[in-house]
């Protein structure tokens, strides 16, 4: 299957997008975990990435669409495949569309903007392997190391309560418009992300038909 996962910054694209990975045995993408890998590492990519991830605004179309067509050609994208967090504007969705692939689903995760910031003050991350808990709702089994790696938990720059505010005003403004071009394809599932993120993975599943 192939799967786009869309929803606000917070709203578990991330933590849904694993699960389902696992459940179908298809790899997931996530733009901003391949971005903050190339901050970490300080390439060229990266360094021009970082100011618009740190200021809560939008990596420039051309970088993101490059690394989802570099990813896609990787021969363990064969079989399916999950995006977490691209496309993200409609140039995006069209590139999509231009690389020849055809969509089975687009889910869109929906919260309220207040609980998402409460999710946001509470996320920690592992910053080797990228996985994401929450000190209350979705604790690693220690609350302080990653339960796949043991690397001990962070906090993700762009978390801070205003950058939060701007990546909200930017998901409204920019990717929200992209759940009318998949509704108008047939394509757009919306699925209530306002619970545990169990009940959330039981929406999904029967969204995706699974
Ligand atoms: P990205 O990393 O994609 O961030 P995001 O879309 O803002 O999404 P998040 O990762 O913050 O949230 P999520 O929806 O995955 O939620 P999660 O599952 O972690 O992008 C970061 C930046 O990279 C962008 O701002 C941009 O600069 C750049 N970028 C990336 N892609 C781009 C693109 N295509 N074009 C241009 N720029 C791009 O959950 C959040 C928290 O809530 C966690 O703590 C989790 O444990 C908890 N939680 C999850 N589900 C539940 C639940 N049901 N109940 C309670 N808590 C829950």
């Amino acid at each position: 299957m192939k799967i786009i996962f869309l929803g606000a910054p917070g709203a578990g694209k991330g933590t849904q997008a694993e699960k389902t990975s696992v459940r179908l045995g298809i790899p997931t993408i996530s733009t901003g975990a391949i971005i903050r890998e190339a901050v970490k590492t300080g390439t060229e990519m990266g360094l021009k990435a970082k100011k618009s991830m740190e200021q809560g605004a939008l990596v420039e179309d051309d970088v993101v669409i490059g690394i989802i067509k570099e990813r896609l050609a990787k021969s363990d994208c064969a079989n399916g495949f999950i995006l977490d967090g691209f496309p993200r504007t409609v140039p995006q969705a069209i590139a999509l569309e231009k690389m020849g692939i055809t969509l089975d689903k687009v889910i869109s995760i929906e919260v309220p903007d207040e609980v998402i910031s409460a999710r946001m003050t509470g996320r920690r991350v592992c910053s080797t392997c990228g996985a994401s808990y929450h000190v209350t709702d979705n604790p690693s089994r220690n609350g302080e190391t990653c339960d796949k790696c043991d690397t001990p938990l962070t906090v993700r720059a762009d978390d801070a309560p205003e950058v939060v505010l701007s990546r909200l005003a930017v998901y409204h403004e920019t990717t929200e418009p992209l759940k009318d071009y998949y509704k108008a394809k047939g394509m757009l599932e919306i699925v209530d992300g306002n619970g545990p993120v169990e009940q959330t993975s039981a929406r999904t599943l029967e969204a995706i038909g699974k």
